[in-house]
């Protein structure tokens, strides 16, 4: 955490900028420790949603091992940075493979994905001289994104072609079910945990009843991972990202109390117009992300901080336009310079657009986090 003359009041920052809780993150990430320390289940957070070393350490419990990136950049600024056993969690590309084979050579665990045969062609095609590449097979229970469809026959085969590649050790099951974030309440978030959990297991021991190993297996999405149904006790590891920072989206499902989000976009007032019922931030999509927007709240994608009264009802690049939810909108209440703290819908998002979090305990602002940035 570094900080050159580092400002010491939020209100002395340069807006639009992102706040980071400190206090609310050590409190998310022990919790999201403590609760697999008690089921006996693997920790191994994804960095996607901070993509900071700083966070890595609090997430990691300060072991720099076990860790899930959605980059390679991701992998190769963690890897530098002293960690190890990093799964890069998303179907690899032959064109990736000569930096993967660097990350091989820096850590003595690094896992790729895979979803086809193809894949695993291109790893035979590519061998790493003494040591094997480290494959999981990605499965997809519900996501319809990437993956193999978890009740296809193609499972088994791409277990038997990875298990029986040159140059390829097969380790095991990876699957993020994304459909929890289309859901409402702690009850549902719990069925599918469990639906899911089944249905994993399930595709192991179709592999193992073919005679191939699978020695880990995990999933994981913060929503799951935050009501941890006990089911996912079979597991041998799970795989949240977001619970570091939570936000608007995951107190609506159910997977945080408000309380928990640890990041705001801090904005200034820059105009006041009356005559369109408006007051404009210094933030726009920029600063705040669009994710969320096409859900079309009736509250609009932002929640304020202490005014629930106000709405985001537009934004432009670096604009955020702001009315009241009904009525005709008080300017003198906000005045132009004042500052406006906005809870986002997707931390995610919202973090990847920001070149440094400041972060801070109560007012006073106690460090810088650095992201890494691009693929
Ligand atoms: C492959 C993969 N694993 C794990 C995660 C972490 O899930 P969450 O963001 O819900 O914590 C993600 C998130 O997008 C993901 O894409």
């Amino acid at each position: 955490m570094t900080m050159n003359h580092p400002p010491t009041h939020i209100s002395d920052l340069q807006t639009p900028c992102l706040l980071v809780d400190i206090d609310k993150v050590k409190r998310n990430c022990s919790r999201m420790t403590q609760r697999y320390k008690e089921l006996g289940v693997e920790l191994r957070p994804h960095m996607k949603t901070h993509k900071t070393i700083e966070g890595a350490d609090l997430m990691t419990n300060g072991t720099r091992k076990k860790i899930v990136v959605s980059t390679l950049a991701e992998a190769e600024f963690f890897a530098s940075h002293g960690y190890d056993d990093i799964i890069y969690g998303k179907p690899v590309s032959e064109s990736q493979l000569s930096r993967c084979k660097k990350l091989h050579e820096k850590c003595t665990q690094f896992h790729l994905m895979f979803d086809n045969e193809e894949t695993i062609s291109a790893l035979e095609r590519n061998p790493l001289g003494n040591k094997a590449w480290s494959v999981f097979l990605e499965v997809d229970i519900g996501g319809n994104r990437t993956g193999v469809l978890w009740d296809s026959d193609r499972v088994v085969e791409l277990a038997r072609l990875a298990t029986n590649a040159k140059n390829v050790d097969f380790l095991g099951i990876y699957t993020h079910n994304p459909m929890s974030y289309s859901l409402t309440s702690d009850k549902a978030v719990r069925n599918q945990a469990e639906t899911d959990t089944k249905r994993i297991l399930s595709v192991c021991d179709r592999i193992r009843q073919a005679g191939f190993q699978v020695v880990t297996v995990g999933l994981g999405d913060t929503p799951c991972c935050s009501v941890s149904d006990v089911t996912m006790a079979k597991l041998t590891e799970v795989h949240p990202g977001n619970y570091i920072f939570y936000d608007t989206q995951q107190y609506r499902i159910g997977s945080c109390e408000f309380d928990d989000i640890a990041v705001r976009v801090a904005a200034r007032v820059i105009s006041h117009r009356p005559e369109t019922n408006q007051i404009v931030l210094d933030s726009g999509f920029v600063a705040l992300s669009h994710d969320g927007t096409y859900c079309n709240l009736p509250d609009g994608v932002a929640v304020f901080q202490d005014h629930s009264e106000l709405k985001l009802v537009n934004m432009s690049q670096e604009h955020g336009c702001v009315s009241v939810k009904s009525g005709k909108i008080d300017c003198t209440a906000y005045p132009l310079g004042s500052m406006l703290f906005i809870y986002p819908y997707h931390a995610c998002a919202t973090a990847a657009n920001h070149p440094v979090y400041y972060v801070h305990s109560g007012d006073s602002v106690i460090g810088v986090w650095k992201p890494v940035k691009g693929w």
